[in-house]
């Protein structure tokens, strides 16, 4: 049985002794990094520097949550605008593998910069278990490489802390409550954050079709649990899709995107079941994704995948 309060106090003992001098965490407003920054600040105090870095892929409203968050702790926050770096970096790259790896070393140079101005010597990371297995430890496949394992570089010049490298993701999430973390109850998002459920060409207005749309598929999934008339899904948002398709619109011929729509019960991320929501709710949420992007979604689908064979997110 997990004991939240005794990892506590025992994480914080060993960050401590890990911890001798200037140390930087990057803060993706995730509840992973949420909490190695709590527990590290904690144990260091003013020695460690959080930084935030908005990659033009986070949800809407994100960044200001993060502040907030931050802000109510007690611990300062730097936010780093960094969305022009990654989409210039970031142009031609569709191959999903490719992606990761721009956006994992990308983030690092991003943090060098700001490790310079510190003068830091070491990196906090919010890694979990589900990160390091399937990114290829031992004898697996590299599945895919997650945002903090598989993009970091080989000349990296910091020596990473990882207080919570054994924890599955429902221990992350009590040991949140039990430090008062508001973001406990949020679903989980990837690292790579929308880039990921950006498929094909990363442009920001592909980006922001689907920060809109993941946007409508929480606020309608959330209101129609908040009614009793289904279950919250463990994780539930809105990709965009390499692949257009003929509809209507008015009496004239149209040729737009599809979002595709996933939601998923699990329990730590490792395995899941394709969600049964209700169809009046479906429909309502491709109506208002039609809607909210005339001219460029004219599709709307539902993914009734498990994982296996398919994982959560699509890339
Ligand atoms: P998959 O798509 O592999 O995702 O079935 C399992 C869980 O992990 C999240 N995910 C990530 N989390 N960095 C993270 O911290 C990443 O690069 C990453 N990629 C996927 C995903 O949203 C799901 O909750």
């Amino acid at each position: 049985m997990f004991d939240a309060e005794e990892f506590i106090s025992e994480a914080v003992e060993t960050l401590k002794q890990q911890i001798d001098g200037i140390a930087i965490i990057a803060c993706s407003g995730g509840v992973d990094s949420a909490v190695a920054a709590v527990l590290a600040h904690q144990a260091v105090g003013g020695l460690l520097h959080c930084v935030y870095v908005d990659t033009g892929f986070m949800r809407k409203g994100e960044t200001e949550q993060v502040e907030a968050m931050f802000a109510a702790h007690g611990i300062e926050l730097t936010t780093v605008h960094a969305a022009d770096r990654y989409f210039a970096a970031l142009e031609g790259v569709t191959e999903p593998e490719a992606k990761r790896k721009v956006i994992g070393e990308l983030f690092i140079r991003v943090f060098e910069d700001e490790q310079v101005k510190v003068d830091a010597k070491y990196l906090v990371q919010g890694t979990i278990a589900p990160d390091w297995i399937e990114s290829g430890g031992g004898v697996r496949d590299t599945i895919k490489s997650h945002h903090n394992v598989g993009g970091l570089p080989e000349d990296m010049t910091l020596a990473v802390v990882e207080p919570l490298r054994e924890l599955y993701k429902d221990e992350v999430r009590e040991l949140a409550r039990a430090l008062g973390i508001s973001v406990a109850e949020r679903q989980p998002f990837p690292g790579p954050g929308l880039a990921v459920r950006t498929l094909g060409d990363l442009t920001p207005d592909r980006v922001g079709v689907v920060r809109e749309c993941c946007a409508i598929v929480e606020e309608e999934f959330e209101a129609a649990a908040e009614r009793g008339e289904m279950e919250l899904p463990w994780q539930y948002y809105a990709a965009l899709l390499p692949v257009r398709s003929v509809g209507v619109h008015g009496d004239v011929r149209a040729y737009g995107e599809t979002i595709v729509v996933r939601a998923v019960r699990s329990m730590d991320g490792m395995s899941a079941r394709y969600s049964e929501i209700p169809h009046s709710i479906l429909q309502k949420v491709s109506t208002r994704i039609t809607n909210a992007c005339k001219g460029s979604v004219n599709r709307v689908v539902y993914d009734i995948t498990h994982k296996p064979p398919g994982t959560i997110e699509w890339e």
